[in-house]
Formats: structure tokens, C-alpha cells, sequence
């Protein structure tokens, strides 16, 4: 049972006020998390409750932390912390708005797993063990970015994310060398193209490019300068974030300053996965365009995974109505985009319902907080993002992963290419 339910303010990757929750229960377990926060959201997301005014550029989360302690913490205490779903549905009915702002996303979704950790804690078992509860799961395949852009990188590139997938590495750990063999070649091809400046919000390199297609070519000699062959055994996977290049009226291209409508849109898109090694996709158009996800779903669903982000916000009724449109084939799971486990958890199960891939990600702010390695394993959702491969707050879940995939042992069983949806497989 809960004793106390405690809040206080910590800071993430991009040094802004985040939340931590610390939940004892009466035997003294004790689990912890902290709230991620993103940057390029849906408008159907949860949202974070900000402080605003002058501190810390108005994203202070003292409101946040206070709503635990006065609200929360009474709310919670003496529950039975292996009852996630009671858990989850009290904080929901305690805040009662649709978008969770009144106590805050930001509190709710680390009181959450804070209480997840705190049950696992108590049955002495590590936290994707005790999701899986006695269930064969896999470990996920990777998803690591190369370049950041978009929202993320003061919008150098449209594109949001280009990462490499390594669906036949055999093994986590292989896929994440691999990784690095073309991380370093990326980093070698740019600085042959002009000087290198940093990384972007997630590690990724600054994208120094002047058109999407010299980042898609870039990568692709990456892998090929990293010794493995494009299309065949590491892929390019593109967060395209379309919600951020416009919405149902039109689409805006900024690199090359084009306008397009939805069916143009498509078409753009459609044509980098015919001439690029493109296994995956995220957000080819903006949240509300059902219509020209279902385009780009026509022509290349069979072969290329169609991931839904903000489009689907981690929720269960919007996975529903994509599934119905034909809108995606794969989703994006990420807990604080709806606000609690249990719900993420219903919009995952949604997902496999369909049939479709379930991506298990991280958002552009995050923490040393690794909860989202454990819920992509023991949900057995098949693939993890996280952001590149530097930089701690991602480091750290890859870190977490490889322990989790070493203590299976050979009971281990990387899920590769299964990870997708049936056709694309
Ligand atoms: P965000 O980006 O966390 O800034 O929303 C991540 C994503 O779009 O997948
Ligand atoms: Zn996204």
C-alpha cells in the first residue's frame, strides 16, 4: 500500500524545470520518475502545467509540484500499488479536465510511474519483468537518430528526425555498434561538407545541409562509409514531424521555400521512400490530415512502417479512428503525451490490435530517468526511440537496455524485423 507520495523540481536535457515523484509504499519500496517534456506536440496531447510569468522563462513546475503534495499524495495514499488501473483512473477523475491541465501532465505521468516503479520494487523484480509478469517478451529494436532537425535544430532541416533502424543486427547490443560505426561516418561526411557545429536537441549532428535530400544522401553514404549495405541491413527511418510544416490547408517545404497541398505533400514523401533505403516513417502530415496519411499509407503501406505521433497521442480512441481511415500502421507510444500508464498502455494494446508496429519513444526533453527501456520490453511493443547515440539522457536508456538484454541471457530475443507490422515484414 502507498504511505506517501512525494514531488519536487529537477531539471531535463534542455535545462528546463522538470518533475520528479517519489512513491514509498508501507513496506518501504520506493520507485522514482521523472517527467519528460516535448517540443513539437500534438494539440490533442496532455499538457504540462507551467508556471509561467519571468522564472525560468515562465516553464516553472512549482504549480506541478504543489498539486502532488496538496492533491495527489491524499488522493493515493493507502492504495494498493499493484492496482495501476485504480491508480491511474484516480488521478485522472482527481484532475477531471480532458487535457489533464488542471493538476498538470507533468505531475500525473511521473506520479504514475513513480507508483509503477514502487510495485515493481516491492515484488523485487526489475520493472520490465514485472510488466511482462511471467509473459516471453522480446527486446525492442532501436531506433537512433543520425541528424536532429526540424523543431529541434531551429528548423535547419523540415525533417524532424533521421535516424537508421538495423532490423538484422541478431542482437541490441550489435544493433547499437552498428549504430555507432555510422554515427562516426556521419560526423566524418559533414565535416567534409563544411564545419561541423554541435549537436541538436537530441544529439543528433547540427544538420548543416541545404536541401532534405543532401541529409538523405549523407546518410545513406554513411552507412555504406560504416561498411553495411543501405536497404539491406541498416535502413533509414525519417520523423518527417509534418505537424510542424502545416495542417489540413497546406504544407510549407522551408529548405527549398515550397507550398503544397496535402496530396503534394504525399507525393514528396511518397518519392524519398522510392529513392532512399526508407523502412519506416513518422508523421507524413500534419494531426488532424487523416486524408493524406491514408495517401501515403495506399502507395507505400505494404512495405515502409507508417508511424503515427501526433496524430495519435498515445491514445487509444485516436488509434481507433486512424485504424478506420487507414491512417497509419504503426504507433508511437509515449506515456506523458496522454498522461498515465494505464492509458498508454490501452492505446499500445490498440495498436497491436490492428496489427500494426508499436514504438515505445522518449521525447526531445528528457532525463537519467530510463522507465520507457522497461515499459518498451515488458509491454513487448517490439521497438524503442529514444534520440542519437550521445549525450546522457539517451545513453542511459541504450545503457539500461543492454543490462535488461543481458539479464534474459540466452533467453533473450531481439525482435528485429518481427517488429513490424505484417506486410512490412
Ligand atoms: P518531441 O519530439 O518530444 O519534441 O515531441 C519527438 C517526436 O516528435 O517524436
Ligand atoms: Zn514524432
Amino acid at each position: 500500500r502507498i504511505a506517501t507520495v512525494l514531488a519536487r523540481q529537477l531539471w531535463d536535457s534542455r535545462g528546463r524545470p522538470t518533475v520528479e515523484a517519489e512513491v514509498r509504499l508501507e513496506g518501504g519500496a520506493v520507485g522514482r520518475a521523472i517527467a519528460p517534456a516535448g517540443a513539437s506536440r500534438g494539440a490533442h496531447e496532455a499538457v504540462d502545467l507551467r508556471d509561467g510569468g519571468t522564472a525560468f522563462g515562465g516553464m516553472g513546475v512549482a504549480k506541478a509540484v504543489a498539486n502532488v503534495a496538496a492533491e495527489i499524495a491524499p488522493a493515493l495514499a493507502g492504495m494498493d500499488a499493484r492496482d495501476q488501473a485504480a491508480i491511474d483512473r484516480t488521478l485522472t477523475a482527481l484532475d477531471g479536465t480532458a487535457n489533464k491541465g488542471r493538476l498538470g501532465a507533468n505531475a500525473l505521468v511521473a506520479v504514475s510511474m513513480a507508483v509503477l516503479h514502487a510495485a515493481a520494487a516491492a515484488e523485487g523484480a526489475p520493472l520490465w519483468r514485472y510488466l511482462a509478469g511471467g509473459r516471453k517478451v522480446r527486446v525492442p529494436l532501436p531506433e537512433i537518430q543520425i541528424f536532429g532537425g526540424g523543431a529541434h535544430a531551429g528548423r535547419r532541416t523540415d525533417i524532424q528526425d533521421f535516424m537508421v533502424m538495423a532490423p538484422r543486427a541478431g542482437s541490441f547490443r550489435r544493433a547499437l555498434e552498428i549504430t555507432d560505426e555510422v554515427y562516426r561516418a556521419a560526423g566524418r561526411l559533414m565535416e567534409a561538407l563544411g564545419p561541423l557545429s554541435g549537436v541538436a536537441d537530441e544529439g543528433g549532428w547540427w544538420p548543416n545541409f541545404s536541401s532534405n535530400e543532401q541529409a538523405l544522401d549523407t546518410l545513406t553514404k554513411a552507412i555504406e562509409a560504416a561498411g553495411h549495405r543501405p536497404g539491406e541491413d541498416v535502413f533509414i527511418s525519417l520523423d518527417i514531424a509534418a505537424n510542424e510544416l502545416g495542417d489540413t490547408t497546406g504544407y510549407r517545404l522551408a529548405l527549398d521555400d515550397r507550398r503544397m497541398d496535402g496530396a503534394a505533400m504525399a507525393e514528396e514523401v511518397i518519392g524519398w521512400t522510392r529513392r532512399y533505403p526508407i523502412l519506416s516513417i513518422e508523421d507524413p502530415a500534419s494531426q488532424d490530415d487523416f486524408a493524406t496519411m491514408a495517401t501515403v499509407m495506399r502507395a507505400i503501406g505494404d512495405t515502409v512502417q507508417v508511424i503515427g505521433d501526433d496524430v495519435l497521442v498515445t491514445n487509444a480512441a485516436r488509434v481507433a479512428g486512424a485504424a478506420e481511415a487507414g491512417a497509419c500502421n504503426a504507433a508511437l507510444i509515449k506515456v506523458n503525451q496522454v498522461g498515465t500508464v494505464t492509458e498508454a498502455h490501452e492505446a499500445l494494446e490498440a495498436a497491436r490490435a490492428h496489427g500494426w508496429g508499436m514504438v515505445v519513444s522518449a521525447r526531445s526533453g528528457e532525463t537519467e530517468d530510463v522507465t520507457i527501456a522497461h515499459l518498451s520490453t515488458g509491454w513487448d511493443a517490439g521497438q524503442l526511440k529514444v534520440g542519437s547515440f550521445t549525450r546522457s539522457e539517451r545513453m542511459a536508456k541504450w545503457n539500461e537496455m543492454l543490462r535488461i538484454e543481458e539479464e534474459m541471457g540466452n533467453d533473450a530475443d531481439f525482435a528485429g524485423a518481427s517488429a513490424f507490422a505484417a506486410p512490412v515484414a
